[in-house]
């Protein structure tokens, strides 16, 4: 059997400033400092990077940034670029978080040009994905997810996606506290790594992480993460919290 290690992603979308990221983390280091089997990972706002970046110098605590654009450069004003996030010190990049697609506009098209952009930059991306309620309760969550994943990973090989994450987003479950029962969440995520084996190879499909994201937090993560096809989570309102972070990485204890 393949054994995945798990990765704990806090997404602080737009929350803290620079100083208050910095202290975050300083907390957060020492609280997190014996969690050596579960990957760490904070994606705080873009003008808090570098500070981050420099706290955590040291520390196994991996940086993310949210968002990205595909261009390397060039008239795109508000936009940042994959090599200012790697200058920055980020590994992670989350790419097509609902919050995008839903309030900016961004499409499976350009979801599919940022991964291409991630990747040749050396950034891991941590693809979004996930079916609305209504989309749900009309039987469309495979379909939606399916188009999702075919789309944005258009034009990629499984030799070019060693390092692609996928987290598995329902949009009905994020920031309502109405988690995805443990049965549902693993329902989705062993049809994505068939899906994955189906239109890549099944070797990529057993080693790719899988994440959960949506409401997760102290009092249901143990339950998810025990389901054998959930190999994370993508944290949003329980992420901003040290302790309360650091009780999701310790999911285990
Ligand atoms: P919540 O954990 O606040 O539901 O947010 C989930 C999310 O969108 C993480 O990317």
């Amino acid at each position: 059997m393949t054994t995945r290690r798990s990765l704990i992603a806090g997404n602080w979308k737009m929350h803290k400033t620079g100083d208050e990221a910095v202290q975050t983390v300083q907390q957060l280091k020492t609280l997190v400092a014996d969690a050596g089997d579960v990957e760490v990972m904070v994606a705080p706002p873009f003008t808090a990077l570098t500070q981050v970046a420099t706290t955590l110098a040291g520390s196994t605590i991996a940086l993310g940034a949210q968002n990205m654009h595909w261009e390397a450069k060039g008239a795109f004003t508000g936009e940042i670029a994959p090599a200012m996030l790697v200058s920055a010190g980020c590994r992670y990049v989350i790419i097509g978080h609902s919050e995008r697609r839903q309030f900016f506009g961004e499409t499976d098209a350009t979801v599919n040009r940022k991964i291409h952009a991630a990747l040749a930059a050396g950034l891991s991306p941590v693809f979004c994905i996930g079916e609305s309620e209504a989309q749900r309760d009309a039987g469309q969550t495979f379909s939606v997810l399916d188009k999702q994943v075919k789309n944005g990973l258009e034009g990629l090989f499984s030799k070019d996606l060693q390092s692609l994450v996928v987290a598995y987003e329902p949009i009905w479950a994020i920031g309502t506290g109405k988690t995805a029962t443990n049965d549902q969440a693993q329902e989705v995520h062993a049809h994505l790594r068939r899906l994955m084996a189906e239109i890549l190879d099944n070797t990529l499909a057993q080693t790719m992480r899988i994440l959960y994201g949506g409401s997760v937090n102290p009092g249901n993560v143990k339950g998810l993460m025990a389901m054998p096809d959930l190999d994370g989570a993508l944290v949003g309102g329980a992420s901003l919290d040290p302790e309360t972070f650091s009780q999701l990485v310790h999911y285990q204890g």
